[in-house]
């Protein structure tokens, strides 16, 4: 029998003694539970196999009635010519005709504010397509006023580019323009060229994007890749990671340099500072920014000491989190250890770039997995269909749609952003009857229809869960104090305001495990059966998930 001890007590906001800002006090983004959207995949409207804003829009009674979700957000788009899927925005200021238009996305944004739901949107702020305008004029010359918009160098004596930086997708970072004899800078695509952030006129017109949706109402950004916007201003090599050697056709090969140069020079800060400013001209906006930073000391560095940048860095860690209770607990601590006084974490199980949680983790461990983003200290942001437990799709050979995936079959990103799964006819209730979605449906099974009135369902965990968050503030908003355990299988915390308490404990094992707590408690939520009686002892179950009080 284990027995749970406090062990190291990680503070509320609330009960913090020393705290920036009353505004950060009662920020919406601290209590809200954020829902990703693929745009391409929520819900078709025009029957043309791709989802666009009517369809979401038409699905917003689901995410705030039948779900019960507080915020959306919704990744890229804006009019694209979709070499990344609209992470190569040719115009931050309108909607690809794909996916609607303006008055679509106003018509999005009031409804979703007239159920009370925010609306977070994609903004990419380190590149933008090849084919905006500010790049087509930049390319036409070196004397171009908007040359210095991008990231131009001279080639190296010998022709090869300017430095050793690679790209992301695959192969160097530099491209060769042959009509003006100088390379660019594309840490993704080349479809992607970077923006010059050391440009003040690059600047003011990127601050004037976010204004054009803050002024239409949107409350809050995912900026993405927001690390990678500053880098050396002397354009220095990367040394040798000492893992691999730079094969251009290894997927792995980014890994073989130590990325020092390439993202992140600490200049960066002054300019999240400044977007910031720009959202503070605003009332009540918010940032979450994509920031992949293994060292969580720069990771956090990017709330701002005085939390006067991004509102939060979004925690990718948990999301390669190999299954087990020590090291989701490293994670965890890791993030609270490191965020400044006063800064609220953040907690991430899926996106559109990684495996279904189902996939990874396998649909019981899927069950657990949604008890700990949901009752963890922090702003939990989940992916559209993992409320199901959707899996991957299988993508039929030849058909991969993801430009990774075309180069990498087996890191293809498609499967993780195959349509959702409304109702089990042949259209899943995504489009209309007779169209062909643009990516396969993952399943006939996995429907919101056939899960919404069972009790034992996904989709009835994920709103038992969420509906206890609204109803405790003591999970939405309280502290969080670490449990040891001499069972190291067990994860457990409490949580904790103004005298309440509530206890978490996952079992991550496949075997029974008992565990003994310090007070007779009694079971609020189980990922399994329910138990009437309060009890100081119980068994968890295999991948078993309690809440108790
Ligand atoms: C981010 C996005 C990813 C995209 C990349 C380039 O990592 O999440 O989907 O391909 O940036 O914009």
């Amino acid at each position: 029998m284990a027995s749970l001890i406090k062990g190291r007590i990680l503070f509320s906001v609330r009960q913090s003694p020393s705290l920036p800002t009353v505004e950060q006090q009662d920020a919406w983004w601290r209590e809200a539970v954020i829902y990703q959207v693929y745009p391409r995949s929520f819900q078709d409207s025009n029957g043309d196999g791709v989802g666009d804003l009517r369809g979401i829009t038409s699905r917003l009674d689901y995410l705030k009635h039948t779900l019960g979700v507080d915020a959306v957000w919704i990744s890229p788009f804006f009019p694209s010519p979709m070499a990344d899927f609209g992470y190569d925005v040719s115009d931050y200021t309108d909607i690809d005709p794909l996916f609607g238009t303006l008055a679509d996305a106003d018509e999005l944004i009031n409804k979703a504010h007239d159920l009370g739901l925010k609306v977070i949107i994609d903004w990419v702020p380190n590149h933008s397509s090849d084919q905006h305008p500010w790049f087509l004029e930049s390319r036409s010359s070196v004397d171009n006023p908007k040359r210095d918009w991008y990231v131009w160098r001279d080639p190296m004596p010998d022709g090869s580019p300017p430095n050793n930086w690679l790209g992301m997708f695959s192969g160097i970072a530099w491209e060769y323009d042959e009509g003006t004899h100088q390379y660019y800078l594309h840490t993704f695509l080349k479809e992607q060229p970077e923006l010059n952030w050391r440009n003040p006129r690059l600047v003011s017109a990127m601050h004037d994007t976010l204004r054009f949706w803050l002024d239409r109402g949107v409350d809050g950004f995912r900026i993405d890749v927001a690390h990678f916007l500053m880098k050396d201003p002397e354009m220095r090599s990367n040394p040798p990671s000492g893992h691999r050697e730079a094969d251009a056709k290894d997927r792995h090969h980014y890994d073989a340099q130590q990325h020092l140069y390439d993202h992140g020079h600490p200049d960066i800060h002054g300019v999240h500072a400044g977007i910031r400013a720009v959202l503070d001209e605003y009332d009540d906006r918010y940032s979450v920014g994509e920031i992949h930073e293994s060292d969580w000391r720069k990771w956090a560095a990017y709330s701002g000491t005085n939390l006067d940048q991004l509102h939060q860095p979004y925690n990718c860690s948990l999301l390669w989190c190999e299954w087990s209770a020590p090291a989701f607990r490293a994670k965890i601590v890791a993030q609270e250890e490191s965020l400044p006084l006063g800064a609220w974490p953040s907690h991430v199980l899926g996106n559109h770039d990684e495996a279904r949680l189902a996939t990874r983790y396998g649909a019981d461990r899927a069950r657990a997995a949604a008890v700990l983003l949901l009752t963890l200290r922090g702003t939990p942001t989940m992916y559209y269909g993992d409320e199901l437990g959707m899996r991957d799709g299988a993508i039929p050979p030849g058909e991969e749609q993801d430009p990774w995936g075309q180069q990498y079959p087996h890191l293809n990103r498609d499967q993780c952003r195959t349509p959702m799964q409304w109702t089990s006819d042949g259209s899943r209730g995504f489009t209309s009857q007779d169209t062909t979605p643009w990516l396969p449906f993952s399943d006939t099974a996995t429907t919101v229809a056939s899960q919404v009135d069972e009790p034992d369902s996904m989709l009835t965990l994920y709103r038992n869960l969420l509906d206890l968050r609204r109803r405790e503030p003591t999970l939405a908003i309280g502290g969080m104090t670490m449990l040891s355990s001499s069972e190291e299988h067990v994860l457990a915390y409490e949580r904790q305001l103004d005298g309440d308490s509530m206890i978490i404990a996952i079992n991550f094992t496949q075997k029974e495990q008992p565990i003994e707590f310090s007070r007779e408690v009694r079971q609020i939520l189980s990922t399994h059966a329910e138990r009437s009686e309060s009890f100081a002892q119980v068994t968890l179950r295999p991948n078993e998930a309690v809440v108790v009080r």
